[in-house]
């Protein structure tokens, strides 16, 4: 893909990084989820794992059961934009306004309130300008426990999202009694790192609250499960299909599949992360005090989680030539230096490529989802161009950002 682009004419030598999606991949992958669930299941996939206008556009168009999941208001705007109805929206934060409770009832997104305080928000909005235009959900925290990497575990005792089922179980079951607008359940126990009896945990407990809500005379219309399932970012971690996922939940709990209800899915890694790479070109290389390290363009500006949490994330790494030709050689352990004013700007600490020098390329696989969505202003570097590869053709799904660009960031106009 990389040499397709360098020989298509798509970059030059001012791309000194780029990000390759492969189009193929990203829309098997969506029809993967499409045929695990039953139909009539609404996947709207998280807008935060990749916000590309392009991208979503092409999920949108590929089906009418893909959507968008969003926690603010532009990734609002961004999923309307691309062509999406309301009815294929799911609108999920912990912090909405009033300015955006109120668009999103007015609009008739599938709105998800995230605690009471939320709810009883919406009930005054609700009782000024009448019932919502969609369906309204709570999210629950269905206290499953936190996976392998804490900081996006958030079904544990604590979490800052969602209402906590041991703490809170009546007061919801009366929630949804008083509200009728109220009919939809909403858990999201995590994102990477959290085994498949989680899942199947967080489906049981959701379900066992509907049944409450509905023996006391509370609807639930739909119950979304969120995401979570994880990518696989290192050659030999297990590979988890979404048709695993789905059969893992139905086996654990049969009732979520066949209950009076509409399933929602939120996945976003498990869609996105495979579906591209990053290519960073080598500038320099240094060896001193025996440690070979590449000095490259991409660091903590895309890679802000393995730069900064490197014992929870990582990307498999390849070494291409300057035509973008993958290298061949004995592997040599080497330090993947990111471009950033400080020491920790280390996308990868140590990867075992061929020797790398000057003019390389530097390739992070699975690198879709959080990445281009997480990118960081520090130092100012302009974003690379995107580029798309479907059936053999490259097409630029973003242009590079020039300076001017960047500027204009930071005048804000
Ligand atoms: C509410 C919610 N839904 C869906 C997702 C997507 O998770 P993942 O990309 O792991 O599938 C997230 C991720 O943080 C989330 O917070």
């Amino acid at each position: 893909m990389l040499t397709l682009a360098l020989q298509g004419g798509l970059a030059g030598p001012e791309d000194t990084a780029l990000i390759l999606h492969d189009l193929d991949r990203l829309d098997a992958r969506a029809r993967e989820a499409l045929a695990a669930f039953p139909p009539g299941t609404l996947h709207a996939v998280a807008v935060k794992a990749n916000p590309l206008p392009p991208l979503l556009r092409r999920l949108a168009d590929l089906d009418p059961a893909l959507g968008a999941e969003v926690a603010s208001l532009p990734e609002l705007e961004l999923a309307l934009d691309a062509g999406l109805p309301p009815g294929r929206i799911v609108f999920d934060s912990p912090a909405k306004t009033h300015g955006e409770l109120r668009r999103a009832l007015a609009l008739g997104v599938h709105l998800n309130a995230d605690n009471f305080q939320e709810l009883e928000r919406i009930a005054a909005i609700v009782a000024e300008t009448g019932p919502p235009q969609g369906p309204v959900g709570l999210r629950v925290n269905p206290q499953v426990g936190a996976g392998a990497i804490a900081a996006t575990s958030v079904a544990n005792a604590f979490s800052k999202f969602g209402l906590p089922l041991d703490q809170c179980r009546d007061a919801i079951v009366a929630a949804f009694a008083a509200h009728p607008w109220l009919t939809a359940l909403h858990c999201h126990v995590g994102s990477q790192g959290c085994p498949p009896g989680q899942f199947v945990a967080a489906a049981r407990a959701v379900c066992h609250l509907a049944r409450a809500i509905r023996a006391a005379g509370g609807a639930v219309a739909a119950i979304d499960i969120g995401g979570g399932l994880p990518a696989t970012y290192r050659a030999d971690d297990p590979k988890p299909s979404l048709a695993d996922y789905a059969a893992t939940l139905r086996r654990g709990c049969p009732e979520l599949f066949a209950g009076p209800h509409r399933l929602i899915t939120e996945f976003g890694r498990a869609i996105h992360a495979g579906a591209a790479f990053a290519a960073a070109r080598v500038e320099y290389v240094k060896e001193y005090g025996g440690v070979r390290c590449a000095v490259t363009h991409l660091g903590a500006d895309m890679f802000l989680r393995p730069c900064y949490n490197p014992a929870d994330w990582h990307h498999d790494t390849a070494a291409a030539g300057p035509d973008g030709a993958l290298k061949s050689g004995p592997a040599v352990a080497q330090a993947i230096a990111g471009p950033l004013c400080f020491q920790g700007d280390f996308p990868v600490r140590q990867a075992p490529l061929p020797a790398l020098d000057p003019g390389d390329w530097v390739l992070f696989l699975d690198a879709g989802a959080y990445t281009l969505s997480m990118w960081s202003r520090y130092n100012s570097r302009p974003m690379p161009a995107v580029l798309g590869v479907c059936a053999g053709r490259a097409q630029c799904l973003k242009p590079r950002e020039t300076s001017a660009d960047v500027l204009r960031f930071w005048h804000g106009a």
